[in-house]
């Protein structure tokens, strides 16, 4: 899928572009225009990327308009799996995104050390060995990432799991949460993995609401310990 760099992505998160003031393109915002500019702006001029991504992100595109502006640039958002060559730009994803999502939550230096025992290397190493990392890059730069595979609690009677979904703050509120789920429910779906659970901390308000929006059931609660802090879980449920 390609994105027109003057303009806030397409469909039902347009809405929500209103806020904050600059896109995630890091460009300030236009004031609002006529309709047909507006239109015309939301067009996704097609590349040969958009056939070479349509595998995996087939049914994350619909609605995409044909533009045929002559020197348009465009910026690349593309969902693929992570490569060993993507280690340092996961870790610091996950560094900003669990930094920004869980201070205030997590005691301050347990986080840290959560935080630093997933660098570039461990991230290269779990690459390497297979674990299923899909990405989300916007142009260059990785926006966010979800790693998954099978249900890890035997007492919990689902296939697979979604074991971390994190964006970037700047890319937050964009509708790519959403799409980076789905193409991780999808891929293990193709694996037979039918059903499918994610933990979030209580305490993480818009992970919880995001897993509600997108038709979670609760279905199991837990607690896990953080040095010297205990927090509860809650587990969301899909199925097929
Ligand atoms: C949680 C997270 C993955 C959501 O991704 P996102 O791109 O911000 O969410 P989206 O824009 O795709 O939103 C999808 C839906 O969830 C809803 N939603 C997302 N965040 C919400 C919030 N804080 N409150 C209420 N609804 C919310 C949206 O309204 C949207 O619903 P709609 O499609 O019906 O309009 C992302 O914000 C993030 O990385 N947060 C920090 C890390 C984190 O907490 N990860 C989860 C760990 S378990």
């Amino acid at each position: 899928m390609t994105h027109n760099r003057n303009c806030p992505p397409r469909g039902n998160t347009l809405r929500r572009l209103e806020f904050p003031a600059r896109d995630a393109c890091g460009h300030a915002r236009q004031p609002r225009k006529s309709g047909t500019q507006a239109a015309l702006d939301r067009c996704i001029p097609a590349t040969g990327w958009e056939h070479l991504n349509r595998p995996l992100t087939r049914g994350l595109n619909e609605g995409a308009a044909l533009c045929l502006y002559p020197l348009m640039s465009t910026v690349l958002i593309e969902i693929r799996r992570a490569k060993a060559a993507d280690a340092a730009a996961v870790a610091e994803t996950h560094d900003e995104a669990w930094r920004n999502a869980y201070q205030g939550i997590i005691p301050g230096t347990d986080l840290e050390k959560l935080i630093s025992r997933r660098g570039p290397a461990w991230w290269d190493s779990a690459i390497r060995k297979g674990s299923r990392v899909l990405l989300l890059v916007f142009g260059d730069r990785v926006a966010g990432y979800a790693n998954y595979g099978r249900n890890r609690a035997r007492s919990l009677f689902y296939d697979g799991e979604i074991y971390e979904l994190y964006l970037r703050p700047e890319f937050q509120g964009l509708g790519f949460g959403r799409r980076l789920f789905t193409a991780a429910w999808r891929d293990l779906g193709q694996s037979g993995l039918k059903s499918l659970v994610v933990w979030a901390l209580s305490d993480n308000d818009p992970a919880v609401e995001f897993y509600r929006a997108l038709g979670g059931r609760a279905v199991a609660r837990s607690s896990e310990r953080f040095g010297t802090r205990v927090l509860d879980k809650v587990a969301f449920a899909w199925r097929a």
